[in-house]
């Protein structure tokens, strides 16, 4: 079938266009991102209400380049499902993407189906691989992006059960909060790993949260109550802060971000006797993050997928693949009256 995906749930405006035959025969045929990463790092963050006019300005403009793109000429004829992302996400944002969904769905008279923007995130891993993701469940998640650090168990197509979760700030948000202190700008995960490859992680030792804890729970406040004193101390003692010094600091914090991902997911990996780990979210782009989970996985003889550095941060193919799976399990609730915005959202 041919499904066209829809994201508008924090700052990236996204339409896709998906033939999918079956989860081992996906071609993409458009997909399309229009950032609005510029005019938020004035910010310093995402401000809800500007994300929300900037979707209702580039909205057509991506959905017409989008149809373009894929060479659809006869929506009606060519298309056979759209999928939106009703949450989680910020409220007024997503509801640009699902009031245009719905438009369209209802002009066109097409099914509509609601999508879990986390559950994109999970089958980003099926996009594009090198190989054909088969035999992988019963699987764990660890899915990390600007709002979530989540720990998914997986025994097959949307049966999720949700193990482990941050107690406070996502690690995402951690990554772009320690960016502001050492004055790196928004985002910070890519400004953070991009200094941090001169970096020495041993310079400034910070502590792993959570890392001797019996759960599969997270925290990241207090690792950044820790750069935030750390910063303090070298002002005190009149340390420059140099390029050095910020790339030691980044080397440091992202060491010890990472650890506590790495080593709590292949305890839960055990403990739950997982066949396979994936990884994913808008973090899954750090590339320490993906070297040491994948080298972590196959010490433990457990299969790994990371999703193609393209499908890491949103987009609509992710959605529009979210949907498929939706869609095969509940076809009666993919009309437009029932869709409706869940901020919220979880598993
Ligand atoms: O999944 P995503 O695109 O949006 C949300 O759903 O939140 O994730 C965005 C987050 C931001 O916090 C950004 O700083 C982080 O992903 N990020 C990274 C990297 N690239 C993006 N964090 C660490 N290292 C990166 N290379
Ligand atoms: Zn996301």
């Amino acid at each position: 079938m041919t499904i066209l995906g829809i994201e508008t749930s924090c700052d990236e405006t996204a339409v896709a266009v998906l033939d999918i035959k079956n989860p081992n025969n996906i071609t993409v045929r458009a997909n399309i991102v229009s950032s609005q990463v510029k005019l938020h790092a004035k910010f310093g963050g995402v401000v809800p209400s500007l994300a929300a006019r900037e979707h209702t300005k580039n909205i057509r403009r991506v959905f017409d380049l989008a149809l373009k793109t894929a060479g659809i000429r006869d929506f009606k004829k060519e298309v056979d499902l759209i999928a939106v992302t009703h949450g989680p996400g910020l409220g007024p944002a997503l509801l640009i993407g699902i009031a245009f969904a719905k438009s369209v769905a209802m002009i066109y008279n097409k099914p509509l189906i609601g999508t879990n923007h986390m559950e994109g995130h999970v089958y980003s891993n099926w996009i594009e691989q090198e190989e054909p993701v088969k035999n992988i469940f019963p699987a764990l998640n660890l899915i990390v992006s600007g709002g979530h650090t989540e720990l998914v168990l997986m025994n097959d197509f949307n049966k999720y059960r949700l193990v482990g979760e941050t107690m406070d700030d996502a690690i995402g948000e951690a990554f772009d909060k320690v960016a502001r202190l050492l004055g790196l700008g928004y985002p910070g995960g890519p400004a953070i790993s991009k200094i941090a490859i001169g970096g020495d992680s041993a310079r400034f030792p910070l502590p792993s949260p959570m890392l001797k804890s019996k759960n599969f729970d997270f925290s990241y406040s207090g690792l950044k109550t820790a750069v935030l004193y750390l910063l303090r101390d070298l002002k005190e003692k009149g340390a420059e802060l140099d390029e050095q010094t910020k790339a030691d600091i980044a080397a440091s914090f992202q060491h010890a971000a990472t650890e506590v991902l790495v080593q709590k997911t292949i305890r839960a990996a055990k403990e739950f006797e997982v066949r396979t780990i994936l990884l994913s979210g808008g973090v899954s782009a750090n590339k320490l993050l993906r070297e040491r989970l994948e080298k972590a996985a196959h010490d433990n003889d457990l299969k790994y997928l990371q999703p193609k550095m393209m499908y890491t941060t949103d987009n609509a193919a992710m959605i529009a693949l979210a949907g498929y799976f939706a869609y095969r399990k509940n076809k009666k609730t993919a009309v437009w009256r029932s869709v409706d915005m869940h901020a919220n959202l979880g598993f």
